[in-house]
């Protein structure tokens, strides 16, 4: 199979059946046997075509002269894969158009291809340019308009403004929207006292054990466990919590909401070096699964449990508690191309209730003196100042918010450019376009 149809299959799967593109590619690619040429573009053609999504179906709209939802889904996939090929990639035209046409033969039949040549024949007359003019020229606002030029849902671009605004950087908006379209360049995190950076490898600005993978397949680089691919800002997320303040021998860790386990692995490393015990908990059995393997290499002995969160933290138990919590993802859009257009507006309020849960249920499982770390990768304020403001308004002094940013700054390998929110509070948040880092936030909670 070529890299076109695979990544036709993926846009399909993703569209149709709700299919995550992060993890189907690995194993269309593997199926159909792609070399590592023809592997990079499957990849590159079906994350630019989910990413730009919204853009290009206005410009197919327009040049099809009707509503996208007028559309056969099968031949709307294959114009986005052709209309994403015409406009981003330096394909000739003429050979996007004619594979794009071979693919509706085969999956739509004969009877939609005239249809689809032609739409692809208009959008190919005029340059990338003068489409987004003329799609832009009908939308109803500006922001519809920013919307439109960097493929965000406009609810999105807003929530990202008003969380660079709460730090008085609202001017990064477009540089934030522009980083969310391009691929996150990979990086390892080296465990600490297991495992040791090789050589040839490039450390991270920020974290302290980060690396910057090779450029190869990072699976090369990752063998034994020791060495993990994970974002950096889920590594400085994890060591916040390990670090942010020393650690006393026989403390007691635990991580909340494990799944897949990438912090829970750091947490181990951290807490087998410094004496302390960790326990972990993922509400959804595979993923708990998913947790277990990744403590395959960390030789501490950790009790993974499958509970609901909100009844697993007990009263009074722990040291130190980590709680990174489900929520929209919206500061990993670069690394899942299609969840921006599946979230919605709706889903926000049902996440911050179970967040604010967590929290409460995590704080009550602290000691007197315990610390826990509220951790989302979404910047969106619903769902870091306003769960924390719901529980400050409930737990009042009886906890305290320490200062993340001066603990991340500890951390770091370079100063980190974190500004202080105007509220005046310690908390930290990291962008992609300032850290290059998924927007992680971080908070730190001293129960009293
Ligand atoms: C943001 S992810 C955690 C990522 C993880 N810390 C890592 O670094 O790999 C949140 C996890 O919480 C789990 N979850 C959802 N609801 C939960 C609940 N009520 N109790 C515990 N875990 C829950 C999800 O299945 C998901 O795996």
């Amino acid at each position: 199979m070529s890299a076109r149809r695979v990544a036709f299959e993926v846009l399909r799967a993703v569209n149709e059946s709700d299919a995550y593109a992060n993890l189907l590619l690995p194993t269309s690619i593997a199926r159909a046997g792609l070399n590592e040429q023809d592997a990079a573009l499957a990849t590159e053609l079906a994350y630019g075509t989910l990413r730009r999504q919204g853009t290009y179906d206005a410009i197919i709209a327009a040049a099809a002269n009707r509503d996208t939802s007028e559309i056969d889904p099968v031949v709307l996939d294959a114009l986005r894969l052709g209309a994403h090929q015409i406009l981003s990639t330096r394909i000739a035209s003429h050979a996007a158009v004619h594979e794009t046409v071979e693919i509706v033969r085969h999956s739509a039949g004969n009877s939609a291809t005239g249809f689809t040549n032609a739409v692809l024949r208009r959008i190919a007359r005029e340059t990338p340019g003068e489409w987004l003019e003329r799609v832009e020229r009908a939308a109803r606002s500006d922001d519809e308009r920013l919307g439109l030029s960097t493929s965000h849902p406009v609810w999105i671009l807003r929530a990202f403004r008003r969380a660079l605004a709460a730090e008085g950087r609202g001017d990064e908006l477009t540089d934030l929207l522009h980083a969310d379209n391009v691929s996150p360049r990979v990086t390892l995190a080296v465990l600490p006292g297991l495992g040791e950076r090789p050589a040839d490898l490039a450390p991270t600005p920020y974290s302290p054990i980060g690396a910057r993978s090779g450029g190869g397949d990072p699976h090369d680089e990752v063998a034994g466990g020791r060495i993990r691919v994970q974002d950096e800002g889920s590594q400085l997320a994890a060591l916040a919590l390990s670090r942010a303040e020393p650690v006393r021998p026989g403390e007691r860790w635990l991580d909340l909401c494990a799944g897949p386990g990438g912090k829970t692995a750091l947490l181990a490393a951290e807490a087998l070096a410094h004496g302390a015990t960790l326990e972990a908990n993922e509400l959804v059995p595979a993923r708990a699964g998913l947790v277990r393997r990744a403590l395959e290499g960390v030789p501490l002995p950790v009790e993974v449990s499958e509970e609901d969160g909100r009844d697993r933290a007990g009263h009074g138990e722990y040291d130190r508690i980590l709680v990174d919590a489900p929520c929209t993802g919206l500061g990993a859009l670069r690394r899942r191309p299609e969840a921006r257009w599946r979230k919605q507006p709706a889903d926000v309020p049902q996440l911050t209730a179970l967040q604010g849960d967590l929290v409460r249920a995590g704080l009550e499982g602290l000691k007197p003196g315990g610390i826990l770390a509220y951790v989302t990768c979404s910047p969106h304020l619903a769902e870091t100042a306003g769960v924390l403001a719901d529980v400050r308004r409930e737990w009042g002094d009886r906890i305290e918010e320490l200062d993340a940013r001066a603990v991340l700054q500890s951390i770091s390998r370079t100063p980190l450019d974190l500004p202080a929110p105007a509220d005046g509070s310690g908390r930290a948040q990291l962008w992609p376009h300032r850290h290059g880092t998924d927007a992680m936030f971080i908070s730190l909670l001293r129960r009293r």
